[in-house]
């Protein structure tokens, strides 16, 4: 086992599941404890043993890279759509749902991404329905191998997820089976991001400004450049230094709205200051079913501490949280105003 207390992660905690992957009863309930911690005083934590290969990292960076690497028309022919799924090209997304202070937003994020969901066959139900965020993924022509590579990274990131899912039940003092029916054909949401190198001295150039995720978790494995940085509840803007191969997760919007605010969406940013290098980043972030209604937990109210929200699906908050970040959903689907229903039940910064 790699010895993580020797590196500089001390403002991160490192959670280490090799004994809980290898059905250690015990451990389970250690790490649940851990992972409780990490949800209500960081909000970010390092995965270390997680089972998932560096070969497997590597080979989808290099696929994100190939991907990246095309003509720009080829990226342009899958461009985004309202499922969130297809090309962003760079300068094309804010950060502005989250609940960092939006007014500081003044360039748009230098980063290009191209993002699948869950891989439905082109007549399943949905599909063929148009129902939103459940539709038929793009795949670029002419990419041999990527379409496989990218699916199979999918289905190893799902199924850690949803290994996870049991734990974060017992943190959050519910029966490790609680969220079985949530993430049922949980939804899941895949972005190969590229940043290219920044212009050294450009002010505010972030490759992603600061913002907090949308999401129930996030899970970001780690390549060999640097490049995004925390800035935890009581402390300055920090870059987080995780080992080459281990997985930085956080969790979301969805998550601290669902916990009542009990785990926290602790604000990030990307900035790719590697000197002439292109950085690649495979962030996966996980949420459930698309229709389930996610209220206030049990665990997370109580007398002196009332739900704040109403109940809300995934498509609901995506809905409003597309058209507040993603240009080309501002432009096709109107800006948020036109979504009255939806903000009124998120309260963006407090
Ligand atoms: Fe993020």
């Amino acid at each position: 086992m790699k010895d993580l207390s020797q590196s500089k992660t001390d403002f991160i905690p490192v959670i280490d599941i090799g004994d809980y992957l290898a059905e250690d009863a015990d451990a389970r309930d250690v790490i649940a404890s851990e992972l409780r911690h990490a949800m209500e005083n960081v909000g970010f934590y390092i995965l270390d043993n997680h089972g998932v290969s560096i070969e497997q990292i590597e080979a989808t960076l290099e696929a994100v890279k190939r991907f990246h690497a095309q003509p720009l028309e080829a990226k342009m022919a899958l461009l985004g759509n309202e499922h969130n799924i297809g090309y962003m090209a760079v300068n094309t997304s804010r950060s502005r749902a989250s609940q960092v202070d939006t007014d500081a937003v003044t360039k748009p994020n230098f980063v290009e991404a191209f993002f699948v969901k869950r891989d439905l066959p082109s007549d399943h139900s949905d599909v063929v329905a148009g129902k939103l965020y459940r539709p038929a993924n793009m795949w670029p022509e002419n990419l041999p191998g990527f379409r496989e590579t990218i699916l199979a990274y999918c289905r190893t990131m799902e199924a850690l997820c949803q290994r996870m899912l049991p734990l974060y039940a017992l943190a959050l003092d519910l029966p490790a089976d609680y969220f079985e029916e949530p993430f049922a054909e949980a939804t899941y949401s895949f972005r190969m991001s590229h940043y290219p190198p920044a212009e050294l001295g450009e002010k505010d150039q972030f490759g992603v400004s600061a913002h907090t995720d949308s999401s129930f978790l996030t899970m970001l494995p780690q390549g060999d450049l640097p490049g995004l940085e925390v800035k935890l509840p009581g402390h300055d803007w920090r870059l987080v230094k995780a080992p080459h191969g281990s997985i930085v997760v956080n969790s979301g919007d969805l998550m601290r709205r669902w916990t009542n605010h009990r785990f926290l969406s602790t604000p990030h940013r990307a900035i790719n200051n590697n000197p002439g290098k292109d950085r690649y980043a495979i962030p996966f972030f996980f949420d459930a079913h698309v229709d389930y209604p996610m209220s206030c937990l049990p665990t997370c109210q109580g007398l002196e501490n009332p739900a704040r929200y109403e109940a809300i699906t995934y498509t609901d908050y995506m809905k409003w949280f597309s058209r507040k970040n993603y240009d080309h959903v501002r432009d096709k689907a109107g800006t948020e105003a036109d979504d009255p229903g939806v903000p009124r039940t998120q309260s963006v910064r407090d």
